[in-house]
């Protein structure tokens, strides 16, 4: 048993899929959030820029005495994963290869769909992980860099022409090419996944980056005998960069609970 709380990070609002799916799946754990508002969005970024500021999250989360650290960011889970991971004495959780694992797991045709920021489809890192599992799949990938701003300012409902209009615009190659399994390699997107789903149809399986990073965490925390025992409910609590208004309203929107008396801002640059 471990009571230390497990670290999550992202670039902003998107990890919290990951959080909702540790909450669901772990009740009882206490999360320490960081959301990186301030630089938000990470996925135009150079990899020495990124992995500057993944060094930097990971240092702010480190002041806390966590267990486990989840890179609820596809952006630098493609790209700083594994230096991350080497100088990390606890153990780090990306969301590449959960997502990828699942992937090649739900397509039945051999096609799989990604879709992701311009640093995750740059880094070709999915296309390496689905073809280490199965060298039949096709992946057909697609960077999104308008999405992860559209989310951050709140614009995430169907019937929002803005938001349907770019989608279709990103989507539309995929779905001509018949994928039937799209990863939402980006944490950010499955804000957007009813849009998206009614875009690509029902048969198309929607594959959650932040979702499978959360679950292969709480996968390796029960194996490890890690997780927190037998409480109810564990305690969140959110940092972010940038002022605290603009996320803990879409936080509370989205979780579904009012967070907002549990979010901080700090100075990253401290780290
Ligand atoms: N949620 C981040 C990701 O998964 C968004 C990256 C960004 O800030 O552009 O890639």
């Amino acid at each position: 048993m471990d009571q230390r709380p497990i670290g999550v990070f992202d670039s902003g609002l998107g990890g919290l899929t990951a959080v909702a799916e540790l909450t669901r799946l772990l009740p009882g754990e206490d999360i320490i959030y960081f959301g990186d508002t301030g630089r938000v969005p990470y996925g135009g970024r150079s990899r020495e820029t990124l992995l500057k500021y993944a060094r930097q999250d990971v240092a702010f989360l480190r002041t806390f005495d966590l267990k486990a650290i989840v890179i609820a960011c596809g952006t630098v889970s493609t790209t700083a994963m594994e230096e991350l991971a080497a100088e990390s004495p606890i153990p780090i959780v990306g969301v590449v290869e959960p997502a990828a694992r699942q992937a090649a797991q739900c397509t039945k045709n051999g096609k799989i769909g990604l879709i992701g920021t311009q640093a995750s489809i740059r880094s070709r890192a999915y296309e390496r992980c689905i073809a280490r599992i199965n060298p039949e799949v096709q992946v057909l990938a697609q960077a999104c860099p308008l999405l992860v701003p559209l989310v951050e300012n709140g614009r995430i409902h169907p019937g929002d022409v803005v938001v349907e209009t770019v989608c279709a615009e990103y989507l539309q190659p995929l779905r001509e090419a018949g994928v039937d399994t799209l990863v939402l390699g980006c944490t950010h997107y499955p804000l957007l996944a009813s849009v998206i789903g009614r875009f690509m149809g029902p048969e198309v399986a929607l594959v959650s980056a932040g979702a499978e990073g959360a679950r292969a965490a709480a996968g390796l925390l029960r194996t490890s005998g890690a997780l927190a025992g037998d409480r109810t409910a564990g305690h969140c609590r959110y940092f972010v960069s940038d002022s605290v208004s603009g996320f803990s309203q879409l936080a509370s929107l989205f979780l579904q609970r009012d967070v907002s008396a549990a979010v901080t801002q700090i100075d990253i640059s401290l780290y």
